[in-house]
């Protein structure tokens, strides 16, 4: 509902330019001009509307590639949802390669989860195989996946599945670091975030032209339809693009109209925030923010992310003063891996709506009696922080304790092809390691609704949809 119809299309004459290893359909130059006759809107390379059929994509639970017990437990979610019947008794199977030693750390993983990686990594036959006796988890998988619920905190950048990286590279010419889905997936294991924005960054390469984005775009939305988002707000990394000599304008016209489409064809409202890069300077955060000052209309707000030990949210306080006057909202990734002061610091200084992570909150009583005071948002990404060791492991997410603290704790999947798992993946697996009840994941969907930014008349309707959704299933 964030988004306005579309205009009509302008038609754009788009040069094929040969930059770098890729064939990009745009114009030459910095790659930040906006080729649209009325400033507002564009049309690049047309999508290819009949691969678009959204009954022919079905959004299927991910199996896990993590190589840890530990880690496919916390992602188990992601399995249990949508997983054989409660009477079938599956075979737990579970892989090892020879660099990554499988270590089954806890004895209650085979009773706890009915997995099966093998398909996913396409392995050999399995070096450990037991019988899993199988709890009723059902009626919670269902519940977390069906209940009505908004995510907050998703890179389209992220959302890049092997499969579609695969095919992107080679449409466009570019060449990857992996030659198979399984050979990409077995590179998704991270020491921190710079180490995962390594990867990123790398397979953002392959998006060239609007019919990628917009293919990117629609993929993710058709997966967090099947897992109950009934709205999102999408985040996009503009330098990423431009930085390589893709327009501005067809990255946006790409991602938006997969985003008009989606709430016709699938109900799901959206919202599109564009992140500033902090590893990269103030001044090209402002020539970002000055291209997309044409597309107010299209892109709710700003954000800042990617790597952020080093470069505080202080660094970027003019950048948000001038957007906020420009009528862009706020959010800024803060506390993931930087401290607690680099929350407080956006909150004061960039005045946020929102953080997003928020993880460090945990260490400072202070700020979290301000949050909780303030109802300040929080969009954390328990699989997310599992990956790049921002926690040790879920069971020690300081989740649950800033819920229980009263702050407006929201779930979010963060980079979900990249972290094994998507909007409910995430819901469950810190149901799980942190035993949260029906009430606490009631809870985190109302959250998700009240910390987005739809209108108050949409945010009554769905909130009221939670509610009987939850009596329904009582
Ligand atoms: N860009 C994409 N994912 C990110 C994350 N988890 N933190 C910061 N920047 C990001
Ligand atoms: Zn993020």
């Amino acid at each position: 509902m964030l988004l306005p119809a579309p205009p009509d299309a302008v038609e754009l004459v788009v040069a094929t330019v040969v930059v770098g290893r890729g064939v990009f359909g745009g114009r030459a130059g910095d790659g930040l001009a906006v080729g649209c006759a009325d400033g507002a809107s564009v049309a690049a390379t047309p999508p290819d509307e009949s691969a678009l059929d959204p009954a022919l994509v079905v959004a299927d639970p991910q199996p896990p590639s993590s190589t840890t017990a530990a880690k496919a437990m916390a992602r188990a979610g992601a399995f249990r949802i949508g997983a054989s019947p409660r009477s079938v008794v599956p075979r737990l199977t579970v892989s090892a390669r020879r660099s990554f030693p499988m270590v089954l750390r806890s004895s209650s993983f085979a009773a706890y989860h009915r997995v099966t990686m093998e398909p996913r990594l396409g392995r050999s036959p399995s070096t450990v195989t037991q019988e899993a006796p199988v709890p009723d988890h059902t009626a919670m998988d269902a519940f977390i996946r069906d209940i009505p619920k908004a995510e907050l905190h998703v890179h389209i950048e992220g959302t890049l599945e092997p499969e579609m990286l695969l095919e992107l590279g080679e449409r466009n010419g570019v060449e990857l670091h992996c030659a198979s889905a399984e050979e990409c997936r077995a590179a998704y294991h991270f020491n921190g975030l710079q180490h995962f924005l390594g990867l990123y960054y790398a397979g953002v390469e392959v998006l060239v032209t609007a019919r990628d984005y917009y293919e990117l775009t629609t993929a993710y939305l058709r997966r967090a339809h099947a897992d109950g988002a009934r709205h999102v707000e999408v985040f996009f990394d503009p330098q990423s693009h431009t930085s390589r000599g893709v327009p501005f304008a067809v990255v946006v016209e790409g991602i938006r109209r997969a985003l008009v489409d989606a709430e016709r064809q699938l109900g799901v409202s959206s919202g599109l925030i564009m992140c500033f890069q902090r590893d990269r300077s103030p001044a090209s955060a402002i020539i970002a923010l000055e291209t997309a000052r044409p597309y107010r209309h299209i892109i709710a707000g700003v954000g800042l992310d990617s790597a952020e030990v080093g470069h505080p949210p202080r660094e970027f306080e003019d950048v948000f003063r001038v957007a906020r006057e420009a009528g862009f909202r706020t959010v800024a990734h803060a506390g993931e891996e930087g401290p607690a002061e680099y929350i407080t610091e956006a909150l004061d200084l960039l005045k946020v709506e929102r953080i997003d992570h928020g993880v460090r909150a945990i260490d400072d009583r202070t700020l979290q009696r301000r949050l909780a005071r303030e109802q300040i948002p929080l969009t954390m990404c328990p699989l997310s922080n599992l990956e790049l060791q921002v926690t040790p492991d879920l069971a020690q997410h300081p989740l649950k304790r800033l819920l229980d603290a009263g702050l407006r704790v929201t779930v979010n999947s963060d980079d979900p092809a990249y972290f094994d798992g998507y909007l409910a993946a995430n819901y469950a697996a810190v149901q799980h390691a942190l035993g949260l009840t029906r009430a606490d994941v009631a809870a985190l969907a109302r959250n998700s609704i009240t910390a987005s930014w739809l209108p108050s008349a949409r945010q009554t309707k769905l909130l009221a949809e939670i509610d009987a959704f939850v009596a329904a299933t009582s």
